[in-house]
C-alpha cells in the first residue's frame, strides 16, 4: 500500500507545487489565479529552463475573429523584397475583398484573385504587422491555409524595426509550388548556426553554399535557416490536408520552430497550455551557442504577407518549372486562387518563472522542497 500511495504523491507533485508557489509569491497569483485550475488539472504545463528553474507559458494576445485586424497596421509602402505588388492599406482591403473574416471566424488574407491586369501592372495584396512588440514569446499560429502557386512568395515572420539589427525570424517561407517549408533569420553579423544541434530539418543551402551564416550582409542575404523535412509543410499538399500550425519558441535558451498537421497537433497546444518540452525535436533552432540571442533580437513585431516575384520568386522563376514569365503570370487572377491566408487563430504565449525567486537562494529553494516533502509524508500518513 504504501509505495502505491507515495507514487501517486509524485506523479501529483507538480499540481501542489504550482499552488504552493503562487500563495508563497502573490506577485504570481495575479498570473496564476484565472486559470490556476487548468494547470493543475493538467499538470504537465511546466516548463523547465537548462539551470532547473521552471515556468509557464501564460497567455498574452491573442489573434482571432472578426477583432482580428483591430490588432494590426497596413503596410502600404513598396515591397522591400522588390515584389510587384501594391500593397493596399486597411479600407481599400475591405472593400476589395483582399482581408475579411468569415461568419465562423475564419480570418482572410489574400492576394487579388479577381482582377485582370495588363502586362507591367503590379497587383494588389496585404502585408500586415502586429502592433504588438515582444522580445521573447512562444507564438502559435492555427492555419487552414498558407498561401502558395507560381509567381507567390507569402511569408509569416517577426522582425524588429532597426533591420537587420533587431533580426528577423521567418516562420512560414515558400515560393512557387514548392513543398517544404524553409525557416530563417537573418542578423547582424556574429550570428551562425549551431548543426549539432537538435532539429528535423536540413540546412538550407543555394549554389553550394550552406545557409548557416545568419549575417544579411552577405550571400545576397539568404540569412541562416532550414527547410522542413515534411512535403505536407508548404504548398499544395500544407492546403489539402487542413492545413496545422505553426509554433515558434523564442527564450534565451533557443529560438525554435516545430510544425504539426493537423491530425497531430499535441493536446497541450489545444488545450492552450502549451508545453515545447513535449513536442520533440523542433524542425528547425538558432542557440545561443553561436548566437547572441539577446543581443541581436529585439522588439519583434508579427508580420503576415503575400508578396508576387520580386527578389526570390521572380529570380527563381525560370528555374521553378513555373510557365512563361513572372510577369505574364501576373496578369490573370485565375493564377492566384491559392495565394491565400486562411487563419484560425494566432496565440502569443509569455514565459512566467514560478521559482525565479526560490531559486534566488538555496536555502529557500530547499524549504520549499522539503516542505513539498513533509505534506506528502504527512498525508501519505494519514491515508494509511
Ligand atoms: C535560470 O535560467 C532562467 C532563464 O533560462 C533565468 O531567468 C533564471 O534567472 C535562472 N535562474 C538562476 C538561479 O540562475
Ligand atoms: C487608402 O488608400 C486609398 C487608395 O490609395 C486612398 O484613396 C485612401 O485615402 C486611403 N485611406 C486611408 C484611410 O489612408
Ligand atoms: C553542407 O552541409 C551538408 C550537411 O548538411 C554537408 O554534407 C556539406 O558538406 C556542407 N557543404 C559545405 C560546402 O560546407
Ligand atoms: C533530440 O530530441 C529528441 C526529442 O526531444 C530526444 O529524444 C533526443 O534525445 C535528443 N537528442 C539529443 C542529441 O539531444
Ligand atoms: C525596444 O523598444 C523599447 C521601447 O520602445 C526601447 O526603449 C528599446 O530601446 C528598444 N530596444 C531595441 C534594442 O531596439
Ligand atoms: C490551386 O490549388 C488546386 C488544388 O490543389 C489546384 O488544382 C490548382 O491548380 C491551384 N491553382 C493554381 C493557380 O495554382
Ligand atoms: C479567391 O480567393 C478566395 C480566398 O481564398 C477564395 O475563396 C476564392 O474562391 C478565390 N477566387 C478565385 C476566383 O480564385
Amino acid at each position: 500500500m504504501l509505495p502505491a500511495y507515495f507514487l501517486i504523491f509524485i506523479i501529483y507533485y507538480p499540481a501542489v507545487a504550482i499552488p504552493q508557489a503562487s500563495s508563497w509569491f502573490p506577485s504570481l497569483s495575479e498570473h496564476l489565479w484565472p486559470s490556476r485550475s487548468l494547470y493543475v488539472a493538467s499538470g504537465n504545463s511546466i516548463n523547465y529552463n537548462p539551470n532547473g528553474s521552471s515556468f509557464l507559458w501564460l497567455p498574452q494576445d491573442s489573434y482571432s475573429g472578426q477583432t482580428f485586424f483591430d490588432l494590426w497596421d497596413f503596410f502600404t509602402g513598396a515591397d522591400p523584397t522588390n515584389g510587384q505588388v501594391n500593397y493596399v492599406n486597411e479600407t481599400v482591403a475591405r472593400q476589395t475583398g483582399l482581408v475579411y473574416v468569415q461568419d465562423n471566424g475564419i480570418v482572410i488574407m489574400k492576394a487579388d484573385n479577381t482582377t485582370s491586369l495588363a502586362s507591367g501592372v503590379y497587383r494588389n495584396s496585404v502585408r500586415i504587422s502586429s502592433q504588438a512588440q515582444y522580445n521573447t514569446g512562444l507564438f502559435i499560429l492555427d492555419l487552414n491555409r498558407a498561401p502558395w502557386g507560381c509567381a507567390v512568395w507569402p511569408a509569416f515572420w517577426t522582425v524588429g524595426g532597426n533591420w537587420p539589427y533587431d533580426g528577423e525570424v521567418d516562420i512560414i517561407e515558400g515560393v512557387h509550388d514548392n513543398e517544404h517549408n524553409q525557416v530563417a533569420w537573418h542578423t547582424a553579423p556574429g550570428c551562425t548556426l549551431d548543426t549539432t544541434a537538435n532539429f528535423t530539418g536540413t540546412i538550407s543551402s543555394s549554389d553550394g553554399v550552406n545557409h548557416t551564416d545568419c549575417n544579411a550582409f552577405i550571400n545576397s542575404n539568404s540569412g541562416c535557416g532550414m527547410t522542413e523535412w515534411s512535403r505536407a509543410s508548404y504548398g499544395p499538399y500544407f492546403d489539402s490536408q487542413g492545413g496545422g500550425v505553426f509554433a515558434m519558441k523564442w527564450d534565451e535558451n533557443s529560438i525554435a520552430i516545430w510544425s504539426f498537421y493537423r491530425v497531430a497537433i499535441p493536446k497541450d497546444v489545444i488545450a492552450g497550455t502549451p508545453n515545447p518540452s513535449g513536442w520533440g525535436a523542433p524542425s528547425a533552432v538558432l542557440e545561443p551557442s553561436d548566437c547572441n540571442l539577446g543581443q541581436l533580437f529585439a522588439n519583434h513585431s508579427i508580420v503576415f504577407d503575400i508578396t508576387l516575384c520580386g527578389d526570390w520568386a521572380g529570380n527563381s522563376y525560370a528555374t521553378s518549372g513555373c510557365p512563361g514569365t513572372c510577369e505574364q503570370r501576373l496578369m490573370d487572377p485565375a493564377n492566384f486562387q491559392n495565394a491565400s491566408w486562411s487563419i484560425n487563430s494566432l496565440k502569443v504565449y509569455r514565459k512566467v518563472l514560478l521559482s525565479a525567486r526560490v531559486t534566488n537562494s538555496v536555502t529557500s529553494k530547499l524549504t520549499m522542497e522539503f516542505t513539498t516533502l513533509y505534506l506528502m509524508i504527512l498525508l501519505g500518513g494519514l491515508l494509511l
